[in-house]
């Protein structure tokens, strides 16, 4: 498919986008801070905290599925009612799935910002059109207008692969909904600061070389994580620092300093951690096996 890259690099520099983007990213956000930590619970279940990535990429392959199988049928079954019936009960499917993707998408749309939030919106505006489009092709077979039903059904398709692109682009181009950490180095232990620079309760941003890790001292232990957020990459020694956790100043993901495992999304994957041990005065870390 021929995408215009020029005039999609446009439509993302038009700030009119943020128009419609901001209040309805703001009325999603607060209806779920509306209902508390109920509220919370459930949107970390929209964005697949408990799944470990991203929900809505499997809820996506349902209408994409279910839609490819009713045009199928469509194509070489067009004489067959049976097999007519059996299209529109994928369709139908296809739009039950659709509305999967479509909360999951918005909730995680939510939490992106600039050109990547403009693009989850023309995406987003998209799948509505080809969900649309569908839904006609439903009410349209059920009515007997089989020809009219085709003709949508291809329309919303068409609609929906557009749409499938530009979601390729937000994950591949702008790495929305994969991690931003990751630990590889060092593979042997090596000393990143002293024991006497990180006082008990403190945390310490540390580079050096690949490695760039959080170091936090609780209860006299010493435990390091990747430094960039795995959500969206943001400085995890800029949040705020719990109880055995510490909250991403961006998005407000919080992770477990113990094991890394995400307490509170929006972040799906877990925060990546390194071992440590305190030698001669020194905080020496590697990667986890
Ligand atoms: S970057 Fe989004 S929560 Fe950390």
């Amino acid at each position: 498919m021929a995408i215009d890259a020029a005039a999609l690099t446009r439509a993302l520099d038009w700030n009119g986008l943020d128009r419609i983007a901001e209040p309805l990213a703001s009325t999603v956000r607060g209806a779920y801070e509306s209902q508390g930590t109920v509220g919370q619970q459930v949107k970390d279940l929209v964005h697949g905290v408990w799944l470990g990535h991203p929900l809505h990429p499997v809820l996506t392959d349902i209408p994409v599925g279910a839609w490819t199988v009713a045009l199928a049928l469509d194509t070489v079954a067009a004489d067959d009612p049976g097999m007519r019936r059996a299209a529109r009960l994928a369709i139908g499917v296809g739009l039950l799935g659709a509305v999967g993707a479509a909360v999951t998408g918005l909730t995680d749309w939510v939490e992106t910002g600039g050109r990547s939030r403009r693009l989850g919106l023309i995406h987003g505006l998209l799948n509505v059109a080809a969900t649309g489009l569908m839904a006609a092709s439903w009410l349209e077979r059920g009515n007997g207008g089989r020809s009219a039903g085709v003709a949508s059904a291809w329309a919303g398709y068409l609609v929906a692969a557009g749409s499938a692109y530009l979601g390729g682009e937000l994950v591949f181009g702008r790495r929305i909904g994969v991690t931003h950490a990751a630990v590889e180095e060092p593979e042997e232990f090596s000393e990143v600061a002293r024991s006497s620079d990180l006082a008990e309760g403190s945390m310490k941003r540390v580079r050096k070389d690949d490695v760039d890790a959080l170091l936090v001292r609780q209860g006299g232990k010493v435990r390091a994580l990747a430094h960039s957020c795995a959500h969206m990459g943001g400085p995890l020694s800029e949040g705020t620092l719990k109880d055995g956790s510490v909250v991403c100043p961006w998005h407000g993901s919080e992770f477990s300093l113990d094991d890394g495992r995400v307490l509170r999304g929006p972040a799906t994957q877990p925060q990546p951690r390194f071992e440590v041990r305190e030698r001669d005065g020194a905080v020496e870390i590697k990667a986890t096996d």
